[in-house]
C-alpha cells in the first residue's frame, strides 16, 4: 500500500518535471525508473502478502537506494535549472543599464564650418570610438577597422539611432561626444558580434570625416521630409 501511494506520488512528480521542461533525456531516464519501482512495489506486496516480510524489506531497501539515486539525478537537473534560469537572468540583466540620458556635446568646432552639414539622407564618412558608461571600456571603434572611417546614410533607420541623431548638423572635422541610452543604441539585447552586452549605455566619440553633396540614392526621401518640415 505504501509502495503503490509512493508510485502514485513519483508519478506526479515526474509529470510536473516533464512540464516544466525537464529535457527528453531525463524524462525517459526517470519514466524507466518508475516503472521499475512499480514492478518491485508489486513484488513487495505480493512477498508481504506470501508472508515473507524479510524479503520484503530487503526489496524495500533496494526501492529506497534507488530512489536515493534518483532523488540525487533530479537534484542535479534542478540545480542545472536554476543555473539557465541564472544565466537568462543575467541576459536580461540591468547592471549595463546605468540611467544615462541621450546627450550630445561638441568637443571641436573648425573654425571654418560651411557646406554641406551633416543631414538626414546624405552619406557621411565618420571616425568613431565605442565605450561602454559603466566601465568606461572601448568596446569598438573605427580604428579598429585599419582606421577606415565608418559609412553610412544619416537618418538609415538600420543605424544607431544614438548616431542619427547625435551626428546631424555636424560640419566635416568637428568632434562630438555622445552619450546615448541603451534604447537609442544596441537595445535590449545588445549586440554579440560588437561584444556588447544587452541593456549597455555607451558613450560615443565621433569625428565627422565627410558629408556628400547630395542625399544617397534611395535615401532623398529623408532629406526631402526633413526640408518640408522646416
Ligand atoms: C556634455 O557636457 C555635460 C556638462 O559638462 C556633461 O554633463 C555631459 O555628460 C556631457 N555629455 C557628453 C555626451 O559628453
Amino acid at each position: 500500500m505504501r509502495a503503490a501511494a509512493l508510485t502514485v506520488a513519483l508519478s506526479l512528480a515526474v509529470a510536473a518535471w516533464a512540464s516544466e521542461g525537464a529535457s527528453p533525456d531525463d524524462t525517459a531516464r526517470v519514466n524507466a525508473w518508475v516503472d521499475s519501482v512499480k514492478q518491485a512495489a508489486g513484488l513487495v506486496r505480493q512477498l508481504v502478502a506470501a508472508g515473507k516480510q524479510d524479503l520484503a524489506v530487503a526489496k524495500l531497501g533496494t526501492i529506497i537506494n534507488d530512489a536515493g539515486s534518483m532523488r540525487e539525478a533530479l537534484q542535479a537537473a534542478a540545480d542545472g535549472g536554476a543555473r539557465g534560469a541564472r544565466s537568462e537572468e543575467l541576459a536580461s540583466a540591468t547592471e549595463f543599464d546605468t540611467g544615462a540620458a541621450f546627450s550630445v556635446n561638441t568637443t571641436f568646432k573648425p573654425k571654418r564650418c560651411s557646406g554641406q552639414l551633416a543631414s538626414p539622407g546624405h552619406r557621411v564618412r565618420i571616425h568613431y570610438v565605442g565605450k561602454f558608461v559603466h566601465d568606461s571600456k572601448v568596446f569598438a571603434s573605427s580604428f579598429h577597422t585599419g582606421s577606415v572611417p565608418y559609412r553610412m546614410v544619416l537618418g538609415d533607420p538600420s543605424e544607431l539611432e544614438a548616431w542619427n541623431v547625435g551626428i546631424e548638423g555636424m560640419c566635416p572635422n568637428e568632434r562630438r561626444s555622445i552619450v546615448s541610452p541603451w534604447n537609442m543604441a544596441y537595445g535590449a539585447k545588445g549586440n554579440a558580434k560588437v561584444g556588447v552586452p544587452p541593456k549597455a549605455d555607451v558613450k560615443f566619440f565621433i569625428e565627422l570625416v565627410s558629408v556628400s553633396e547630395r542625399p544617397a540614392p534611395g535615401f532623398s526621401h529623408l532629406a526631402k521630409s526633413r526640408s518640408e518640415d522646416l
